[in-house]
């Protein structure tokens, strides 16, 4: 029987041709498979793909390569829950296992998690937000792809932080977007400011501001009051605010608040990773304007189909793990408390405002002007693995240590004392 199979090809011209129909291929002969090996260069990587490398993951494997030796390493350099997720979730992921159904789900996430995260916003932050702007990513590191993709064409300048995550630049970068850096320090708490926005796009147009609160690597948080400011200048200047609210939930002294309550054109982005203590389980998610939708959905169903169908069926269960959770976050408040109180003690006396998420920020320019050469030395001296601040800030971060706290409460007090005593050394 006939049946036409269609082939793309590149034309003589180097463009991709029409499709054209060609007949049932015939089996290659073998001498026609012996095809004898030319001398070509090795594919050298893409522009796009110099990115920086994340240090943390670096000084991990440093970390685990002592581990190997037979060294005990504390571990302060990830941004990790030491807990697993909480007994409920991983029930209902064995339950889905069980039952084994576990195929492709809808491009923007099943049904009842969009719902069940639409009733988070109600409870949580009393706004009501329709399911139908929610969409379930791999991780929110999906939703900046997402939401980058959908919002931006190649060359948009988009206003971040210094310090703050790295993978904001990399990925910008990779995608032919502009990260303008904003830095920001003591004079503003360590949070960004609808004024710093404003200077920066008065400076140059800036098309787009992704900014978290509770932040990586400092804890700072933008206050209320300010981050509807940040909202109101952003809707009014025509810039796409990007919201990451992954540390929603690790605040210590106030309540987070989302940008959700004060504008309707902001996207936000969560996840389940660290509040949740899911991060293996990749699954995050994001709130979208209406008008990006459907361009996030077009996108998502070429570029993971969907998020992970037995992770989604778990994080069902997330939102009603309470007690568990709010149980994991009391050990961070506690190895927090630690650190606030030994930390200066010991000589880190300077460092940005704790409010949530599981780190500090610590200036180190007392003990060194290369943060990269003292987290190795602190790493094979002292045994305990810290992350140097030029992962987070490129031009300041020579200065700067990130203390990570989400692990263990025991490692946290074991890695305060060896620091301690390596310091009296
Ligand atoms: C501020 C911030 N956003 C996003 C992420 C990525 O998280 P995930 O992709 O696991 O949701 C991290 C991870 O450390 C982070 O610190």
């Amino acid at each position: 029987m006939y049946r036409p199979k269609f082939e793309h090809y590149l034309d003589p011209g180097g463009g991709l041709a029409k499709d054209r129909a060609t007949s049932e291929p015939t089996s290659p002969s073998a001498s026609e498979l012996a095809i004898s090996p030319v001398m070509t260069s090795p594919p050298s990587p893409s522009r796009r793909s110099a990115v920086a490398p994340f240090l943390a993951m670096d000084v991990l494997r440093e970390a685990r390569e002592l581990e190997r030796q037979g060294r005990k390493i504390v571990h302060m350099e990830l941004g990790e829950p030491g807990a697993p997720a909480p007994l409920a979730v991983r029930d209902a992921a064995a339950e889905a296992l069980r039952k084994g159904v576990i195929g492709y789900a809808e491009a923007l996430g099943q049904a009842d998690l969009r719902e069940r995260i639409a009733r988070h916003y109600a409870k949580e932050y009393g706004v009501d937000v329709a399911p139908a702007r929610i969409v379930v990513t791999t991780g929110s590191s999906g939703a900046f792809l997402l939401s980058f993709l959908a919002a931006f064409d190649p060359g948009a300048r988009i206003a971040i932080t210094a310090p703050g995550y790295p993978a904001y630049a990399n990925i910008l970068e990779s995608l032919g977007l502009e990260p303008v850096v904003v830095e920001v320090g003591p004079q503003t708490r360590y949070a960004p400011t609808a004024a710093l926005l404003e200077a920066a796009h008065k400076e140059r147009r800036i098309d787009g501001a992704l900014l978290m609160s509770p932040a990586n690597p400092t804890g700072a948080m933008i206050a209320a009051e300010e981050l509807a400011r940040i909202c109101a200048f952003c809707d009014e200047a025509g810039i796409l605010f990007l919201s990451d609210e992954i540390y929603h939930g690790l605040a210590y002294e106030t309540r987070c608040e989302t940008a959700l309550r004060f504008s309707q054109r902001a996207v936000v982005i969560n996840s389940f990773s660290k509040y949740y203590a899911m991060t293996g389980w990749r699954l995050g998610w994001l709130v979208a304007p209406e008008t990006l939708v459907r361009p996030i959905e077009r996108l998502q169903q070429s570029l993971a189909i969907s998020a992970p169908t037995l992770a989604q069926a778990a994080a069902l269960a997330a939102f009603d793990a309470t007690a568990e959770l709010e149980a994991i976050k009391a050990s961070y408040a506690r190895s927090r408390a630690l650190l606030v109180d030994r930390l200066p003690r010991i000589g880190f006396t300077d460092f940005a405002p704790p409010d949530g998420a599981f780190y500090i920020y610590a200036d180190v320019s007392r003990f060194t002007g290369d943060s990269m050469a003292f987290c190795k030395r602190v790493l094979e001296e002292a045994g305990v693995a810290t992350t140097p601040g030029v992962d987070f800030d490129r031009s300041r971060g020579a200065r700067t240590l990130r203390f990570s706290y989400a692990g263990p409460e025991s490692e946290i007090a074991l890695g305060v004392e060896r620091l301690a005593a390596w310091l009296r050394r």
